[in-house]
């Protein structure tokens, strides 16, 4: 992560403001002007007052001009930095929403896989540390960087005026301080970026705990957890303070240089020039007044470039995920998916999840309206089978296609939009019940919010919440019962109303009473549909037309129920178990 990324990135989302920062980067020269204007206009009038001593009326002639120019300065400085903020005020909270909308449209657009792999929590960090980061750096340099060069070459330049000497002890001063700023600022770089590493591990770390509170709780390990966030704590607290350290240590020399060349060496000139009679009292005022300032400026700026270092540190880990790639984009000849009968065909299909082997040359076909039903042990690979119907993950090779359109080929909108998923563990939005449920098709009416509600037996405890359909169901839906959140995404799915349907486990949490009467629900959705259903309860596939029997990614068995009951093998075996030895003569 360079430098170069990180400002390509930036420029595009910084370039519509150009001409406002530029304003503002200019408009910062007042500062410049203040500092060593000031200081001149004051040694004038100094003179001036010293020279009348013997006849003080007579000084006004010569004294309002240089009065008259103080106040002008002062006026436009200050209409000048108001301008400045009120420019800057006007473009940053644009540019910011810029930005972070820019990095949230990007991370959104993962797949499962990806978010499986990062957590929620330190990518929403991210896009708020490069957000907010942006525009630490921006108005440091935008306001700060102007004044500090503007002031030095304006400074050396009225020395000049006065004397050589002291332009050139100014000159070296602010020499020295830039050679000792850019000598230590790798250091600071470097000892920032190890830091920002190890912040950016706690912070995970603390997410991840913070997640799985419930289990700390059930567990009661909270010391246990903060011993364990201690370890990464510690590390960052390490890093931290050596990064501290380096800017401490730089500003220790910064400190010298200023007391010997500022403090000692241009004090002792400036007061040897005056009794020499080369400089005049107000000279002396103005040389005092501006290498004040200008000592001032440096050292604020010095004083930035730690936090400067320690922004652009935190947007380089940031940037990292702007440079995961979007690993399931859509193919550039990608056309929308034409479902017409809802065929499913894998053909070939190999996948796996990293080096573990799961499908291999796997050859699966399914009628279009055909209703099928997938058992198999725990981890055998069911879920994962549908997770590749929605193109969740890509295939390692082979082909999986849609009414002989290739999945992979057509856009992923179109795929999600004809094919409905009640997944094995709905999890639900932080929002009402409505919101939750029309998330199924976002143009639904409130009419057919309620009928779906009714036929996936949520009326019943809908009606008992007292904000009723606007309830809020709270972070990942967990103020509902997990029958609920299924009853929830079972309406959600409902409403979807796609040609082909897939339920993993999606009645799994209810009771057999409502699991019976969503049954009923469920078949009339399954009617002219292609249905996929995942189910341990067996009873719940008897109606099915086909059953497939998954072990280990393989299709071991199939047919209807009674053709694999009378193979008397792996289904007969769960069969038996779940009827307790008893076989119902018809079903
Ligand atoms: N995201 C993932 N990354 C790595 N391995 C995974 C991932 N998801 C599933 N697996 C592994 O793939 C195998 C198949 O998982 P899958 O979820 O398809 O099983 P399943 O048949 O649906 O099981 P269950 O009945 O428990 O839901 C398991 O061994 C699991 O550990
Ligand atoms: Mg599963």
């Amino acid at each position: 992560m360079t430098y170069r990324n990180l400002i390509s990135f930036l420029w595009p989302l910084i370039r519509p403001y150009r001409w406002s920062f530029l304003t503002v980067f200019l408009l910062a020269m007042f500062w410049s002007l203040d500092a060593t204007i000031w200081p001149y206009l004051l040694g004038k009038v100094i003179d001036i007052l010293t020279r009348f001593e013997a006849d003080r009326a007579a000084a006004w002639g010569e004294l309002k001009l240089w009065l008259v120019a103080g106040l002008i300065l002062w006026l436009s400085i200050e209409i000048a930095f108001r301008v400045q903020g009120f420019m800057l005020a006007r473009t940053i909270p644009k540019m910011e929403s810029n930005i972070r909308m820019t990095m949230f449209n990007h991370v959104e657009r993962h797949s499962p896989k990806y978010f499986n792999e990062h957590f929620a929590g330190s990518l929403a960090n991210k896009i708020s540390d490069m957000t907010s980061q942006v525009t630490v750096v921006l108005q440091l340099l935008l306001t700060m960087l102007n004044p500090v060069i503007l002031t030095s070459v304006l400074g050396v330049l009225f020395f000049l005026n006065i004397h050589f000497v002291m332009a050139l002890l100014l000159a070296l001063l602010i020499l020295v301080h830039i050679g000792v700023s850019i000598y230590f600022a790798s250091r600071v770089d470097k000892a920032e970026e190890i830091h920002g590493e190890a912040r950016s591990t706690l912070s995970g770390k603390i997410v991840d705990s913070l997640t799985n509170n419930f289990a700390v709780n059930l567990f009661y390990r909270f010391k246990d957890e903060n011993a364990f966030v201690e370890v990464y704590q510690e590390k960052e607290r390490e890093t931290n303070k050596k990064a501290k350290y380096a800017v401490e240590i730089m500003r220790v020399f910064l400190g010298q240089i200023t007391f010997f060349i500022a403090g000692i060496g241009m004090n002792a000139a400036m007061i040897y020039l005056w009794f020499q009679g080369s400089i005049t009292t107000g000279q002396v005022a103005q040389i005092f007044n501006t290498t004040w300032n200008i000592v001032q400026f440096i050292w604020m700026f010095s004083f930035t470039i730690p936090t400067v270092f320690s922004a652009i540190g935190l947007m380089k880990q940031a940037l990292s995920v702007m440079e995961d790639p979007q690993d399931l984009g859509d193919d550039p000849q990608a056309k929308p998916l034409v479902v017409t009968s809802g065929e499913i065909v894998f053909e070939d299909v190999t996948f796996h999840y990293g080096a573990k082997k799961l499908f291999e040359n796997k050859d699966v076909k399914i009628r279009g309206g055909e209703k099928v039903g997938l058992v198999g042990y725990s981890g055998a690979g069911k879920s994962t089978f549908i997770n590749l119907i929605l193109r969740f993950f890509p295939i390692e090779s082979g082909s999986i296609y849609i009414d002989g359109q290739n999945i992979s080929k057509v856009t992923l909108e179109s795929l999600r939009r004809q094919v409905a998923l009640i997944p094995q563990d709905p999890l639900l939005f932080h929002r009402t019940l409505r919101e939750n449920i029309r998330f199924g098709r976002l143009d639904a009416t409130d009419e057919d919010i309620y009928q779906v509600a009714k036929w996936a037996h949520c009326e019943e405890f809908i009606r008992r919440i007292p904000e009723g359909y606007d309830a809020v169901v709270g972070e990942r839906g967990t103020k509902l019962s997990g029958g609920e959140r299924q009853r929830i995404a079972i309406a959600r799915a409902m409403l979807a109303n796609a040609p082909i349907l897939i339920l993993d486990e999606a009645t799994s949490s209810l009771d057999s009473i409502t699991e019976q009467y969503i049954q009923e629900s469920l078949e009339r959705l399954m009617q002219n549909r292609t249905t996929v259903v995942i189910a341990h309860r067996l009873s719940t596939l008897a109606k099915m037309d086909r059953i497939l029997v998954f072990d280990q990614g393989k299709v071991v068995e199939e047919g209807s129920h009674r053709d694999l009951l009378g193979l008397n093998r792996q289904y007969a075996r769960l069969w038996e178990m779940q009827a307790g030895g008893f076989l119902p003569d018809s079903i």
